[in-house]
């Protein structure tokens, strides 16, 4: 199956909570809900391929959207028969996983990781235990 996400950039008037001094939150917000589709379909044993190899204006044009329709995302949805143990195009080598010391940066961009990054270690290895839901009332007080 094949899926357009769309943004529809005039949805709900020109004054939007959260594009208030950042317009394009719609886009963000519409790129979170492809993210949470997809953590859905692989719960569900459902692969997900994003086709980004498209002109999106000419599809804009196929789909006859208005101008302020933004096509956002293609995908294609299907049982697969496996899913990898790594990302499919780092098996194909276009691109390695990074270090996650390499991207993460603390307090200003030229923040240097030395001390804390051992700070923020030694903070996740204290992290609370998650509660106990099965303990949470189904059917409410
Ligand atoms: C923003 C984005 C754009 C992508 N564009 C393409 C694409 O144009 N062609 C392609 O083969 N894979 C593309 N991919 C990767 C596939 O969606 C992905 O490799 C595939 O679904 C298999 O999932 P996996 O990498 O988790 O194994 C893209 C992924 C993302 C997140």
């Amino acid at each position: 199956m094949n899926i357009w996400v769309t943004c529809d950039r005039e949805r709900f008037g020109p004054v939007v909570l959260g594009r208030t001094c950042q317009p394009d939150m719609d886009l963000f917000s519409t790129v979170c809900a492809v993210q949470n589709l997809w953590l859905a379909a692989r719960a569900e044993g459902v692969g997900v391929g994003w086709v980004s190899i498209i002109h999106a204006g000419d599809l804009a044009g196929i789909l006859n959207l208005p101008d302020r329709v933004v096509p956002v995302a293609y995908l294609c949805l299907g049982y697969v028969d496996q899913f990898p143990a790594e990302p499919e195009l780092q098996t194909a080598g276009w691109l390695p996983r990074l270090p996650l010391a390499e991207v993460v940066r603390f307090e200003t961009w030229t923040g240097t990781n030395g001390q804390s990054w051992e700070e923020l270690g030694r903070a996740l290895s204290r992290r609370p235990e998650p509660p106990n839901l099965t303990c949470f009332p189904r059917n409410g007080p």
